[in-house]
Formats: C-alpha cells, structure tokens, sequence
C-alpha cells in the first residue's frame, strides 16, 4: 500500500511538527486527555507534558476537561501561541447554529481567543455536511485556525470531499499496529487529499502491551512497548495522541526520538493487524 506522504526529515522531539494543508505547523505528538477526569488530574497532566517539551493537548467538549486543559496551560507559563490545541465537536452538537455555539461554549472553556484545530468527532449522518459548512465559517473567521474531522472512514470522507468549500487539514482516527493495514484505505485517500492522518488510541488503551512480538521489539531496543507503540507511528508519518495522566508515562511516552525501529521491525508491527476497533466503530457508520 503507498500510504507514505512525501519524505521528510525525522522528527528530533515531541515539539517537531508536520505541516498541514493550510501552511500551519502541528506538533508531532499530543498529549491525549481523554478519560482524564476533571480538576487536578488534567491539571497537572496538561503541565506535566508541557514542562517535558509537548507543545500540543487533544481534548474534546465530551471529555467534560476543556476548562482543566486550558488551566494547565496558563500554569505553565508558556504563552498561548506557543501550545497547538485540539478539541471536538460533539454529536448532539451537529447542525449549523449549534456547532458556532458549542465552538463557542469550548472556546470559553478553554478561556483561549482561538482554538488551533476544531474537529467533528464523528460523522453523524445527515446533518455533518450542514456541519461541515459552519466548520467552514469558523475558519474563514479566524476563530478555528484549522478544522478537521475525525472517525471519518472513506465513505465519509468521500462525502465531504464531493461538497467541501475548505477540505479537511486532519482526520483523527484509531491507529495502531493492530489495525493499520485495515485502514490503508481511509489513509491514502486522506493523503491523496492533503489530509493529514492523526492516531488515536495509538496505546490500544492499555490493551496490547504484553503482547509478545510487542515485547520482543521493545527488548530489543530497551524500550518500554508503549515507546515503540509511540515510536512506530512517528515512523508512519502519523501524528500520534497518547494519554496518560501519570508524570512519569508522560515524560516516557515523550522520550522515542533517539531510537529507531528497523524496517523489518515496522513489517513486523504492520503484521499484527487484526482490525482492532478499542472503542468507536466508524467503518460501519452510515
Ligand atoms: N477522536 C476520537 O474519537 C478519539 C477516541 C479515542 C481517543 N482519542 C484521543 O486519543 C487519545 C489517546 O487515546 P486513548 O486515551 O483512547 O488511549 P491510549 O493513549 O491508546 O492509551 C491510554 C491508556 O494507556 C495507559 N498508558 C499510557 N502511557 C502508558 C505507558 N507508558 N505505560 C503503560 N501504560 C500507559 C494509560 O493509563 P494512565 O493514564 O493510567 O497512565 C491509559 O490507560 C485520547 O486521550 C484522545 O485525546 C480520540
């Protein structure tokens, strides 16, 4: 499958970016803040990762932690434009009115001016091109500096690609080891396009890391799995959201950018595709 966008230079640390569609720059790893409770714990989460070099948050209006994500980042002392923060569009939310108001709503809940990528969750069928068109007008204000989609299979995509004044800069979809070569399709269509391709629950939340040939790579290299996890989908071009709400997993999960996995080694992790879907199934939604 030819789902490697143009060469580039490696990424050297978690603040490294690929650019997107419309000449902004996103940070090559997230931190993810999803079941990540409110108060405290995001809190410190959000200043645990930025005081270890991420420069980037992915949260969501459902998460129910947008005020703590924007918290976190007025604790840390680095100034707003230098932080990319992503948040979501939630289902009920859908329609047009209803998406510049929940935009709203996130916006002062994060207490920033703009919000750096705004995103449709999921792709609820017969309203998201009405969606689509206020995704559209926030970009065009300013107010989204860029909009994206996220659980958008082919199909869907190929919906909004037909109608789109403004395509998509990002598609946020599971990836991992465990399901990438199933989802060949959805990722060279989103690059044919210019969309670049995000991976969530690129941990297989929790999931997967005792698996042995995981194990074995990761003994390999003196790694722990969740870093090769990290590590093989920086080596794909991704832009990868992990969680965690532990200092420690969050300064390890960050620490991947002095090693690399050989090429029989990628192979390897391709091959344990098994269609692994950890939480929403997209491929099947209408
Ligand atoms: N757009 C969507 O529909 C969607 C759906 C799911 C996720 N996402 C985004 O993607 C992000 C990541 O996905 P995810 O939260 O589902 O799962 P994930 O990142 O694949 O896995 C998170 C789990 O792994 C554990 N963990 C993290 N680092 C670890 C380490 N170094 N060693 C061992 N365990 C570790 C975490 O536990 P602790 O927290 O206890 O450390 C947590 O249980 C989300 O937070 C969210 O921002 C988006």
């Amino acid at each position: 499958m030819s789902t490697s966008p143009e060469p580039h230079r490696a990424p050297t640390g978690p603040s490294d970016t690929l650019p997107l569609r419309n000449g902004m720059h996103i940070p090559v790893l997230g931190l993810g803040v999803f079941r990540s409770p409110a108060g405290r714990v995001t809190q410190q989460a959000v200043t645990a990762a930025l005081d270890v070099g991420y420069r980037h948050i992915d949260t969501a209006a459902i998460y129910g932690n947008e005020a703590d994500v924007g918290h976190g980042l007025r604790d840390s002392g680095l100034d707003r434009d230098q932080v990319f923060i992503t948040t979501k569009l939630w289902k009920a939310d859908h329609g047009y009115q209803s998406t510049l108001d929940a935009f709203e709503r996130s916006r002062r809940q994060l207490s920033v001016d703009h919000i750096d990528l705004y995103l449709i969750h999921w792709p609820v069928p017969g309203i998201r091109l009405e969606t689509w068109r206020a995704m559209e007008h926030l970009l065009d204000t300013g107010a989204a500096r860029a909009i994206g989609v996220s659980n958008y299979m082919a199909h869907h995509l190929e919906e909004l690609l037909d109608h789109a004044r403004h395509l998509p800069s990002v598609n946020q979809i599971e990836l991992s080891p465990y399901n990438y070569r199933s989802r060949a399709d959805v990722i060279d269509l989103s690059r044919k396009n210019g969309i670049l391709v995000e991976a969530y629950s690129p941990l297989t939340k929790g999931r997967k890391l005792d698996d042995p040939p995981l194990v074995r790579i990761a003994a390999t290299h003196q790694r722990s799995t969740a870093q090769v996890l990290i590590r093989w989908a920086l080596q794909h071009d991704l832009v990868v959201l992990a969680k965690s709400t532990h200092a420690d997993r969050i300064a390890d999960n960050a620490d991947v950018f002095d090693f690399t996995l050989t090429d029989t080694e990628m192979e390897t992790l391709d091959a344990l595709d098994e269609n692994l879907v950890t939480g929403w199934d997209p491929t099947t939604a209408p």
